[in-house]
């Protein structure tokens, strides 16, 4: 299995994607299935966001500082996506507000994914290539396995936190 970086995020995004699909799919009366399809996203936006915010934005940051405007706004785009995670992480299905709020998140993070693999992503490909992003999704498998699941667990919103304070 490859260890891209760019593979492994974009992996990632696939799997986002799918979900944000099946949650768009569900009927408005489908509170069950929309709960657990949110509950699906939190999972993977954070353990995406803590492998992202880890590793892939601090050495992007640090080998191409041409890059420092574009890992600054994706840092601010995860903080708006972590408040309405964490929102929804406390919110029941049928909140007169539930959908309202998971597709704001999900025209977000659309936005979000969009830049990443359309804008940014092939300009770090380009400028690092192969070995080094190898050597950094090597990294972020190492972080993936520690990353939190859920917003509540330590680390979740630590760097973002980090990021906008620092
Ligand atoms: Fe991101
Ligand atoms: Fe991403």
């Amino acid at each position: 299995m490859s260890t891209d970086a760019i593979v492994l995020l974009k992996h990632d995004h696939q799997e986002i994607r799918k979900v944000f699909g099946e949650f768009e799919q569900a009927g408005a009366n489908a509170h069950a299935l929309k709960g657990r399809l949110v509950d699906r996203m939190i999972e993977l936006l954070t353990v995406h966001t803590f492998i992202e915010n880890e590793v892939m934005y601090p050495r992007v940051r640090e080998l191409l500082p041409q890059l420092e405007a574009d890992v600054l706004e994706s840092y601010e785009e995860h903080h708006v996506a972590d408040v309405l995670v964490l929102e929804l992480a406390g919110m029941k299905p049928d909140h007169p507000r539930f959908d309202a709020k998971t597709t704001v998140l999900i025209e977000n993070v659309r936005h979000h994914i969009e830049e990443e693999e359309g804008d940014w992503f092939p300009q770090v490909r380009e400028a690092l290539g192969r070995k080094a992003l190898q050597e950094i999704g090597a990294e972020m498998l190492e972080a993936r396995a520690k990353a939190p699941h859920r917003p509540s667990q330590p680390g979740a919103l630590k760097k973002t936190i980090d990021a906008v304070f620092a």
